[in-house]
């Protein structure tokens, strides 16, 4: 059992904890963290499963070593066993040197795989046999090699589901749930929604420097209501969403309810809603790449509306379209009355496929420099445009 008490751990990591359910989580963390027990984290996307993993590692004796994230998801199949246990030279035809992986990167460290269900069968193999006696060998190599390595795993897949269609292997699947954290839903745990409101907005005004005029309590009430299906991403996404739109405006629970629904109007798939394929972490979060990304769009579209109410308060005539996007965007959608134009505002996703599309025409299709211009890396950038057929 770890030092620190859970309410020790929240404040710590800035985790919110408050309800029951978080509170059990917390309490299986402290107790599993020192230990060099292997866990497996299950739950939806956005519950947290990687900043429990993290919590993990730091509370446990090998909190001074790296901990080194993989998104077993996001590595192409072919590659994928060179990147986890290394290749010698001329393994394969474009392998010019000697690679270590990420086994031996994370050695007296741990190694967090995420979208563990994601492994190739064939890599499955070689994984159990890591999880059972520390040994793999490099692609290319006949030595084993062995690492002293902490092995957390964690999935969104309902893996036993898996292993009954024969996906994912069931003497793996038995090693390596030997500790099961499951994180239950937000919507099953509401009364971490208000702290984590809190919390998302007090953060944000600190570091963004908007103007915020607070929630009111009927605003409050819809938050808590709703069922969040992206979870914890999703509603940090909401809360820093709405304070770009309104800033210094008391937000209510129409607000909320009218971007809640915008975002789940037919056609528009929101990232958290699938199962998707985040690049390769390796200690640096792409999250935090494409909420960037999604920051520099809102603040766009805040300067715009700004504008565009300007414009319309200034001249007593029709309002005329402001072309926010590229006209094709705007397709079906011709009504122009003032309040309108506001109220159709576009998808974050229109957004984002929209300044990757400008991207992609400045630097006349060159992708690097395009991830350059959008201070995303090339691999995120390369998904989006899988993502969205652009
Ligand atoms: N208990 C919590 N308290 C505060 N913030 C949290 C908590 N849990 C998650 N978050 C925040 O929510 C976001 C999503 O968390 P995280 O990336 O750990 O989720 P995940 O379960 O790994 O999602 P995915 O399945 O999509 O990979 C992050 O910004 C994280 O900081
Ligand atoms: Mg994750």
């Amino acid at each position: 059992m770890h030092k620190y008490t859970i309410e020790e751990i929240c404040e710590k990591f800035g985790i919110i904890g408050d309800s029951m359910e978080m509170r059990e989580v917390l309490h299986v963390v402290r107790q599993v963290a020192p230990s060099d027990i292997t866990v497996l984290i299950t739950g939806e996307s956005g519950v947290g499963k990687e900043v429990i993993a993290k919590a993990i590692h730091a509370l446990s004796n090998r909190s001074d070593k790296p901990m080194i994230s993989v998104n077993c998801g996001a590595i192409p199949e072919g590659i994928i066993e060179s990147e986890l246990f290394g290749h010698e030279k001329g393994s394969f035809t474009s392998a010019s040197e000697q690679r270590k992986g990420y086994f031996e990167l994370a050695d007296n460290g741990t190694i967090f795989l995420d979208e563990i269900g994601e492994l190739p069968q064939q890599t499955q193999v070689k994984f159990l046999r890591v999880l059972e006696n520390g040994e793999f060998m490099r692609v290319g190599s006949g030595t084993p090699k062995r690492v002293d390595v902490r092995i957390i795993a964690a999935t969104n897949k309902d893996i036993e589901e898996e292993v009954r269609a024969k996906q994912f292997r069931a003497d793996l699947y038995y090693r390596l749930r030997s500790v099961n954290i499951l994180i239950p839903p937000l919507r099953e745990r509401r009364d971490d929604i208000l702290p984590l409101v809190k919390k998302f907005s007090d953060e944000f005004v600190r570091t963004s420097k908007m103007g915020f005029g607070g929630f009111s309590p009927n605003a409050i009430d819809a938050f808590i209501e709703y069922d969040w299906p992206g979870n914890i991403r999703e509603l940090r996404n909401v809360v820093e969403s709405l304070i770009v739109l309104e800033p210094g405006r008391e937000i209510q629970a129409e607000d909320v309810r009218r971007f809640l629904s915008k975002m789940h109007r037919p056609g528009v798939h929101r990232d958290f809603e699938r199962n998707q394929y985040l690049p390769v972490h390796l200690n640096k979060s792409s999250e935090q790449a494409e909420r960037e990304l999604i920051y520099r769009a809102l603040l766009e579209m805040r300067k715009d509306i700004l504008e565009l109410k300007d414009f319309l308060m200034n001249r007593h005539r029709e309002p005329q379209r402001v072309h926010l996007l590229p006209p094709s965007m705007y397709a079906d959608r011709d009504r122009d009355v003032e309040n309108e134009i506001i109220e159709e505002l576009p998808s974050i996703e229109e957004m984002e496929k929209s300044l990757i599309n400008e991207a992609l025409r400045r630097s006349g299709g060159r992708r690097r420099e395009a991830a350059k211009v959008l201070q995303i890396s090339e691999r995120t950038l390369y998904r989006k445009i899988k993502e969205y057929g652009l």
